[in-house]
């Protein structure tokens, strides 16, 4: 059986986001791993990226990467990024509109280095480990649109949520 989601709009900006904090501390879910996209002098690129943390009041995802991929200089030259998460056991979409930007303060990326541990440093670069930390990059985005999707039955449903400048939300039911 299908499991319905929120019919009213302020239930369904709290799953979201109590779906976003569960991926990130998650292993194996389905939101853990969205496709990342940016803009680049060539068109858009889009990758799976692991989400590391979500702040909700922040409105915030935190992603761990490398100094030399593509979406380091990308979002260093347009923050604008889109975040699509897909779970086929939910029938959901969640499309994140989000301005992204690397973290430059080094307590805290001294703090995500030591918190991944020998085996995930291991994964940044091939030489010795003050190398290594150079290579390893926080990536912050700040979101200010989700766009919800549910396909799991008919009718399906949609919803965007929008956040204006000074932080307010606004939300509405779209016609999927
Ligand atoms: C399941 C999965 C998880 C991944 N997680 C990350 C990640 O957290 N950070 C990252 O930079 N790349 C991750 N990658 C690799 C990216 O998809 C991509 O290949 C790499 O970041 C280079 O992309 P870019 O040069 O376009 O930036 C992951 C790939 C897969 C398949």
């Amino acid at each position: 059986m299908t499991a319905l989601p929120p019919d009213d709009l302020e239930t369904l900006a709290a799953h979201i986001a109590d779906r976003l904090t569960t991926a990130s501390d998650t292993r194996r879910g389905a939101w853990r791993t969205p496709v990342l996209a940016t803009a680049s002098a060539n068109g858009p690129r889009a990758r799976v990226v692991v989400i590391r943390s979500v702040d909700v009041a922040a409105r915030r995802i935190e992603i761990f990467t490398d100094a030399g991929s593509h979406k380091v200089d990308e979002i260093a030259a347009d923050p604008r990024v889109a975040l699509t998460f897909w779970d086929p056991d939910t029938g959901e979409q969640l499309r994140v509109a989000a301005r992204a930007y690397a973290v430059a303060d080094p307590t805290l990326v001294d703090a995500r280095w030591s918190d991944i541990g020998s085996a995930g440093q291991a994964l940044y670069g091939d030489g010795p480990a003050i190398d290594r930390r150079a290579r390893f990059v926080v990536l912050q985005a700040v979101w200010n649109a989700w766009d919800w999707l549910w396909i799991a039955d008919t009718p399906h449903r949609r919803a965007t949520l929008t956040w204006t400048d000074d932080g307010r939300r606004e939300t509405s039911w779209i016609d999927p």
